[in-house]
């Protein structure tokens, strides 16, 4: 009997190479997992692989499976996995192809699991604003999660919120971002699933020295104070810790760059259903659009639909009804799903922006409101919504309408006029793309122009269903 002791992906990586090269059938492997304790000052082994020194090559859909897979719960994950790279090797290559075949079907259903796991997470992690002993501003969250999902999640939140300071603390891991580096440390149990100030005591006792610009200083602090004691270290010490190192914080100053404000996180609701999303949106005061707007206009339509069409914010009469594209726009959207054989009843429709942002217009009488664009800071605070929205539908397409959205879900660098149609993998579903914003055809000025962009949403409409 062989044993091997895997406790992540890179573990079962280098186990399981080493064991298909000997030759070791998987009914001979004993497999185990003991935890090692992370250290909150290392840095997560490299994920690059070891030479390769057999002629077996591992197809990559399976490589990427097994990292979902890893992530698991299930402590069966690892003779699975190893099974699987067994068959893969001496049965069939095809092996994945069998979506009926039991060994397939389990890790399918796990990778699933974990995968939704991961939307969650990215959807329904709320940050806790904490002042640090150096006066600056950091963001803290509890989640739980039920998979061991921190390493492969954490990346999206280092991209999303690049420029300011966060921790996530989950049952099993927690991760730091320093606005340069991911660290990744010990997890705190569920059972202290900590809230509110609690949140921010446990954050200062085990975590606020992550922050310290003397990072740099790592052994030095390792060795001053051994991990072991950090649950009863008393925050003075750290705080002595940090004043010490002060003179580093010249550099974070240096480096700061723009600040963070409040998002729509901060009102997600503890359940995550639609209608409790709603409720919760309805009070969202994250940024100043509430205060003009007459009410909150959330998304509408089935929790189970397959296609998601995102709008940029709600208009004039959006705002007045409380429903997303029902005045013009709407009407001509409307008009593309029906020649485009879909009906509107079976997607979920939503903006970007819950809000309706507008000025008066100067020279009408009366109370003429103009739409305006929402700004930057605004769709980065509302677009929490959105993603929790997406989580909880995981619809099979997204459909942005106009720029707006594809920006915020593809990146500010997406050109609509170069990468209209085109169906790509986002964060939030495997095929997402962007078609022309009804408004932007309604209000064309060329009718040729006008027609041909008509025929190209209701084209690419066709082209999703
Ligand atoms: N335009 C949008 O982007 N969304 C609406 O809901 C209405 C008009
Ligand atoms: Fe909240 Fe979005 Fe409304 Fe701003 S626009 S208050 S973020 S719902």
């Amino acid at each position: 009997m062989h044993f091997a002791n895997v406790d992540s992906f890179d573990d079962w990586r280098l186990a399981a190479r080493h064991l298909l090269e000997q030759n070791v059938p998987p009914s001979e492997i004993q497999w185990t997992t003991e935890k090692a304790q992370p250290s909150l000052f290392e840095t997560p082994k490299s994920m690059e692989a070891p030479r390769e020194t057999s002629t077996f090559n591992v197809p990559k859909a399976f490589v990427e499976i097994a990292k979902n897979v890893a992530c698991h719960r299930d402590s069966q994950r690892w003779p699975l996995l190893y099974r699987t790279l067994w068959r893969l090797r001496h049965e069939d290559r095809h092996l994945l192809a069998i979506t009926t075949d039991d060994d397939i079907y389990a890790l399918t259903q796990m990778q699933k699991a974990v995968t939704r796991d991961v939307h969650k997470m990215k959807a329904f992690v709320r940050f806790r604003k904490v002042i640090d002993a150096n006066g600056e501003d950091n963001y803290v969250a509890w989640h739980r999660a039920d998979h061991r999902i921190v390493q492969v999640a954490a990346p999206f939140f280092a991209r999303r919120f690049k420029g300011m300071n966060w921790s996530i603390l989950t049952p099993d891991e927690s991760v730091v971002w320093d606005q340069h580096n991911l660290r990744y440390g010990p997890g705190v149990p569920a059972s202290e699933a900590p809230d509110g100030d609690e949140l921010e005591g446990l954050w200062r006792t085990y975590f606020a020295s992550i922050f310290n610009p003397a990072r740099v200083k790592v052994a030095m602090m390792k060795r001053e104070m051994p991990i072991r004691h950090w649950p009863t270290l008393p925050e003075a010490s750290l705080i002595h810790e940090l004043l010490e190192n002060a003179p580093r914080r010249v550099e974070s100053m240096l480096q700061k760059h723009e600040g963070f404000a409040e998002t729509a996180m901060n009102y997600m609701p503890a359940q995550s259903d639609l209608a409790s999303l709603r409720a919760a949106a309805s009070g969202c005061r994250a940024c100043n659009l509430y205060q003009c707007a007459t009410q909150t206009v959330f998304g509408e339509g089935p929790f189970n639909a397959r296609i998601v069409l995102v709008g940029e914010q709600p208009g004039d009469r959006e705002d007045v009804d409380g429903y997303p594209f029902v005045g013009p726009a709407g009407m001509l959207l409307n008009d593309a799903l029906e020649r485009a054989s879909i009906q509107r009843s079976e997607v979920y429709v939503t903006n970007v922006v819950k809000h309706f942002k507008f000025v008066q217009n100067p020279n009408a009488r009366g109370k003429q409101r103009l739409h305006k664009k929402p700004d930057s800071r605004e769709i980065f605070a509302c677009r929490p919504w959105l993603e929790a929205e997406l989580a909880v539908i995981r619809p099979q397409v997204v459909v942005c309408l106009g720029a707006t959205p594809a920006q915020a879900l593809f990146g500010r660098d997406f050109r609509i006029t170069q990468d209209r149609g085109k169906v790509l993998p986002t964060d939030w579903c495997s095929r997402t793309m962007a078609t022309w914003h009804p408004a932007a055809i309604l209000r064309m000025p060329e009718q040729l122009r006008r027609q041909q962009m008509l025929d190209q949403l209701i084209n690419d409409l066709k082209s999703v269903i």
